[in-house]
């Protein structure tokens, strides 16, 4: 052992009995590790078609309850004061340097014997689970990300949000809740902060108090700090999730309806000019992934993200990410730089992880300038205001350009938009597959090919509704559609989503 402790401590060590320690507790058990679907929308004659060949997409099973939600339970006080001591003992006793130079699980190892003698010789009164709670946490806080560990060893958990010491929430299940988790104090907090950061070469402080950043796993990462967040760090985390949601498992979720599955994979085949919209969370990036699945794999692809989320399957594709500056203010490359760039490297679809400022004018033009079926997400509540927003991203960014102009470029570009959004049972849906139809004088006209009607609520507080087509039998990306071979699969699916019944357009 190269532990730097005193002679003192290993005199007493002679006849203090280490205390037994039960085996190193598995992460807290997870709730299901995808939301509950909400209720499934009726089977129709259509659900015998297959999903691009795989598995026919009828009948999908209807998943179990959801799992009771798993919530932190908080912890005595004393438990953190016993923990204070024990750890302020270990940093006396702990030579840290060598200890960075141990594998992490020959670290955590030392950790625990140390740990150990110190609950032995200080007589600390401790029920076994205790002990091994506290054995976890120091080695968390030691080696990883303290308090976070356990939550980012969670796979159900979509978002950890840390609003100062005291006060941690997950998203689980598409609900926020709060957990017990906390932190000692913001110091700690701060320090952790830190540790994320300096990943990326960066630092918080007071000088440079926000930055983003990623943990090993892919995991996004937003830190922002005092003066600027008042009490004390505020952390967000979006969990990477390895293996991304596909369409079959949106509809499994009612995100989305079997009909409304083909006529996404015939929108993301046909090289259909399509904008993702949505709220913040309400699952844009992972739709945009799913529709890059039906991309033909004969096809080059770019693909610009701030943080890479994406994971196209096809062969060709090129990764692309920002850069956020350094220390000094320097060698920031941004989303706009990026999408340019794209364009001199002979691109046939550029897919933009989010657009959110002038890169948006760069990928109109790509869209209208040989690069069909380019995809990008952007944040707003409904295809009109995606539209708008556009409009005011570009105008934004400087183009002193007609607002006439602006418009003219998003009809010539922009095909499709696909809404989404988080409704406030906690679950996601598409609410419109809507088309850019052309300008009537100064305004851009939509259509509406596929939408979904709230219906109401069930006793359980689910959101009841159904997703349908709205009977335009021949949209406008049609001739697109033929000379991919794919228009009986659209006439199929837009017919199939009809809804008969007339009560439920009034
Ligand atoms: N249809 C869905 N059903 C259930 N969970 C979903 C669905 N779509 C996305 N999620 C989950 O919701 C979380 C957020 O999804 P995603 O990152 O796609 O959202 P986003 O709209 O891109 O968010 P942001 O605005 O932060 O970029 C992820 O954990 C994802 O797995
Ligand atoms: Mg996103």
């Amino acid at each position: 052992m190269f532990g730097k402790r005193s002679a003192g401590a290993d005199s007493q060590r002679a006849d203090a009995r280490p205390a037994p320690v039960a085996p190193a507790p598995k992460p807290a058990a997870r709730a299901n590790d995808l939301p509950h679907p909400a209720a499934r929308p009726q089977a129709s004659a259509f659900s015998e078609l297959k999903l691009n060949g795989d598995a026919p997409m009828a009948s999908p099973p209807i998943a179990p309850e959801p799992a009771p939600v798993f919530a932190e339970t908080r912890r005595s006080e004393s438990f953190y004061e016993t923990k204070g001591q024990i750890f302020s003992a270990l940093i006396e006793a702990i030579d840290l340097t060598q200890l960075s130079k141990l594998d992490p699980l020959a670290a955590r190892e030392e950790i625990r014997d140390i740990v150990n003698e110190i609950v032995a010789i200080k007589n600390v009164a401790m029920s076994i689970s205790d002990q091994e709670d506290l054995l976890e946490d120091i080695c968390n806080d030691v080696l990883g990300y303290g308090p976070l560990e356990p939550l980012l060893a969670r796979d159900d958990i979509a978002d950890i949000m840390v609003n100062g010491a005291d006060t941690v929430y997950i998203e689980v299940q598409g609900k926020i809740q709060k957990t017990g988790v906390r932190f000692r104090d913001n110091q700690q907090l701060h320090n952790i902060c830190q540790r994320i950061v300096s990943q990326i070469g960066r630092r918080v402080d007071e000088a440079s108090p926000i930055c983003d950043a990623r943990l090993p796993d892919g995991s996004r990462v937003n830190v922002i700090v005092p003066p600027l967040s008042i009490d004390g760090p505020a952390l967000t985390i979006r969990k990477f999730k390895k293996d991304k949601l596909t369409l079959e498992q949106l509809v499994r979720f009612a995100t989305v309806s079997p009909e409304g599955a083909q006529l996404l994979q015939v929108i993301g085949r046909c090289r259909v000019n399509t904008l993702i919209s949505g709220g913040t969370g309400s699952g844009k990036t992972t739709l945009l992934n799913c529709l890059t699945r039906y991309i033909d794999h004969d096809e080059r692809v770019i693909t610009c993200e701030d943080a890479a989320e994406l994971q196209l399957q096809q062969p060709h594709v090129v990764r692309l990410e920002t850069r956020p500056p350094n220390l000094e203010g320097e060698g920031e490359v941004k989303m706009r730089d990026l999408v340019r760039n794209c364009l001199r490297m002979r691109p046939e679809r550029i897919i933009v992880g989010e657009v959110r400022g002038p890169e948006a004018f760069d990928l109109l033009q790509a869209m209208n300038t040989g690069h069909d079926g380019s995809m990008g997400t952007l944040h707003a509540n409904s295809p009109r205001e995606a539209l708008s927003r556009l409009e005011s991203m570009i105008t934004m960014g400087g183009y002193q350009l007609p607002s006439r102009t602006i418009r003219e470029m998003i009809v010539a570009s922009i095909d499709v938009i696909v809404q989404v959004a988080r409704l406030r049972d906690g679950t996601r849906r598409i609410t419109h597959v809507t088309e850019v139809v052309g300008m009537e004088g100064d305004v851009i006209t939509t259509q509406d090919l596929f939408v979904y009607d709230f219906l109401g609520e069930d006793a359980g507080g689910k959101i009841i509704g159904r997703h349908r087509s709205t009977g335009i039998g021949h949209p406008r990306f049609w001739e697109r559609a033929r000379y991919f071979g794919e228009e009986q699969r659209l006439a199929a699916a837009l017919d199939a989503a009809e809804v008969i019944d007339e009560t439920l357009r009034a």
